[in-house]
């Protein structure tokens, strides 16, 4: 199954994604995730998106296109995926269109204020990248992630001002991708305002599985 996560930040995609790949069998591809570890790693795709994605910006289409369709000609891609954070704009759809085809498209549906609830209470862990709350979805011991036992960080973009720009960024530029995906008829919309259990459910049966 070829699938995309759309949605606001913070709606939850990459929780559900971490969900979702033993549910249907397919790697979870994060293209923020991708960035975060060339930024981590001091590459040079990290240093040329540092600042980009602490600001809540996008990355260009350009680099973001080419980074992902190199990865879908992995191996473990080729059964299928869960893209996560691209498409975010008409342009990448359209070239996305190109090298692959999309199945479905699951719209995570959730208001601004849950989702500004949500980023501002994230933690992540430095060495696994798995998401935690400071409320919501809290580990066994504070600031320590219970998979791998790194440390729990704040994202730099997950600062008030970011937030808000981030959020600009998905009005002007991905929402018009929900219209997009309705018209070409691949698109199911999923309530994301539960907690996670309740989204897991949600999603499945939008999966029909
Ligand atoms: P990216 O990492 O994709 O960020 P995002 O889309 O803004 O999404 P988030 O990771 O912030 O949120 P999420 O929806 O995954 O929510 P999460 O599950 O963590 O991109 C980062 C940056 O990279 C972009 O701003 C851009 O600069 C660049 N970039 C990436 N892709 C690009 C592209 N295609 N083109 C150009 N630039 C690109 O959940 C959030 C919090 O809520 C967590 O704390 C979690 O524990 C909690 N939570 C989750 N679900 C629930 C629930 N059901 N109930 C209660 N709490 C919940």
């Amino acid at each position: 199954m070829k699938l995309i996560f759309l949605g606001p930040p913070g709606a939850g995609k990459g929780t559900l994604a971490a969900r979702a790949v033993d549910i249907i069998g397919v790697p979870h591809i994060s293209t923020g995730a991708i960035f975060r570890a060339a930024i981590a790693a001091k590459s040079s795709l990290g240093l040329k998106v540092k600042a980009i994605i602490d600001s809540g910006k996008l990355v260009d289409d350009g680099t973001t296109i080419e980074l992902v369709k190199e990865r879908l000609t992995q191996t473990d891609a080729k059964k299928g995926y869960i893209l996560d954070g691209f498409p975010r704009t008409i342009p990448q759809a359209e070239a996305l269109a190109t090298f692959s085809k999309v199945e479905r498209v699951i719209n995570f549906d959730i208001p601004d204020d849950t989702v500004v609830e949500r980023l501002s209470g994230r933690r992540v862990c430095k060495g696994c990248g798995a998401n935690y709350h400071v409320t919501f979805q809290k580990p066994k011991k504070n600031g320590v992630c219970d998979a791998c036992g790194g440390e729990l960080y704040t994202r730099e973009d997950d600062k008030k001002e970011a937030i808000q720009k981030r959020l600009e960024v998905y009005r002007a530029q991905t929402a018009p991708l929900i219209d997009y995906y309705r018209s070409a008829g691949i698109l199911v919309d999923v309530d994301a305002r539960p907690q996670v259990e309740a989204v897991v459910a949600n999603f499945k049966k939008a999966m029909g599985v």
